[in-house]
């Protein structure tokens, strides 16, 4: 009896201390590994990195998700007292715009080598205040079964989506929000010269039934029939395709953007080491990855990603010579904006 309870006693205490022990470590672990992270892609991405992010490693991560320009407005209203951390993804122009604001901080990743020419121009042009983490064309999106029942026929060029027959059938983002329809305005300026660009977008308006604040907003409009056509970047197409929607995407074949979707590590951030460790995650390949895991399909920065037939083959596609250190200038972007404002937005339908 006495040598049971004995035993009993000392198998508690192991559980006791084994606890305490696991307690201790918990609590150091909180007290110092903690990322705030705002995230500026899909939701099923930022929520899959922060599950596996914190159950690899014990850092806590505080996500929250916003659109590109959104993030930066954030990110400007915070600047005497940064919150966040990170910034996780969205288009280049503006994590440019936060470098060259004083927002970001300089570091340069010893992984930098391993990314291709575009995500390493992306920190050489901010003076490595931000870093490329994947990129994507632009181009438009189609419910193909809302387009045969309305005998639609397939937008192939810009000029295409001017034709009368698509009054109202056009989504796209408000640039303002979003990195998506700001890459757009910069890539029609490049294409066509600034003010045959806003002569198109005032044309273009008769045909948009909305501008929505995300840049993903229009594609899913597309898939659920709410809408026939989008202006998107084409790799959100495949994700809703994956789900049973009828989409496809194309690019204009008078030639197209794609943005250099960023990382930047903010300056006067609270938990300093804890987000470079984050940082230097999400430049590994195994991160990487987990982008077509969630069903995102841009390239991947990093060269020794695994690639997958459903992510656009840039080869195929006509581009502009892309100007990402014009366009992700302040004044430049913050220009651009308010002329879509006053010349486009303001007008009426
Ligand atoms: C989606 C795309 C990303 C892009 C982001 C921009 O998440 O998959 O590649 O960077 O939209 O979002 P925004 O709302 O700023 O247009």
């Amino acid at each position: 009896m006495q040598a049971k309870i004995s035993k009993t006693v000392h198998s508690l205490g192991c559980v006791v201390a084994g606890v305490a022990a696991f307690l201790g470590q918990g609590s150091a672990m909180a007290a110092d590994a903690q990322v705030n992270v705002i995230c500026s892609v899909q939701a099923e991405w930022c929520n899959m990195i922060s599950t596996v992010y914190a159950r690899t490693t014990g850092t806590k991560i505080n996500m929250s998700l916003k659109g590109s320009g959104e993030a930066l407005a954030q990110l400007i209203a915070e600047k005497d007292n940064p919150k966040t951390d990170v910034w996780f993804g969205g288009t280049g122009d503006p994590h440019l715009q936060a470098g060259e604001q004083g927002l970001s901080m300089a570091y340069q990743s010893p992984t930098l080598t391993q990314l291709h020419p575009w995500a390493q121009q992306q920190a050489q042009q901010s003076g490595f205040k931000t870093v490329g983490i994947y990129s994507g064309p632009l181009g438009f999106g189609y419910n193909t079964e809302l387009m045969a029942k309305k005998k639609l026929s397939i937008p192939k060029t810009w000029a295409d989506l001017l034709k009368p027959e698509y009054k109202g059938e056009i989504q796209v983002a408000n640039p303002a929000s979003s990195g998506t329809a700001y890459t757009m305005i910069a890539t029609l300026v490049q294409l066509m010269g600034e003010d045959k660009a806003f002569d198109y977008l005032k044309a273009l308006h008769k045909n948009v039934s909305q501008y929505t604040r995300s840049g993903t907003g229009p594609i899913k409009a597309v898939a659920r029939g709410e809408t026939a056509i989008s202006i998107s970047f084409v790799h959100d197409g495949p994700g809703e395709k994956m789900q049973g929607f009828p989409v496809e995407t194309i690019t204009p074949s008078d030639g197209t953007g794609a943005e250099i979707g960023s990382m930047s590590l903010i300056k006067g951030s609270r938990n300093g080491d804890a987000a470079k460790k984050f940082y230097e995650w999400a430049l590994t390949p195994a991160a990487q990855e987990m982008a077509v895991a969630a069903k995102q399909f841009q390239v991947s920065s990093n060269k020794n990603c695994k690639s997958d037939a459903r992510i656009p083959d840039f080869k195929k596609i006509k581009f502009v010579n892309y100007d990402y250190a014009k366009y992700g200038a302040s004044a430049e972007r913050r220009r651009l904006i308010s002329r879509w404002e006053k010349d486009v937005n303001s007008l009426p339908k």
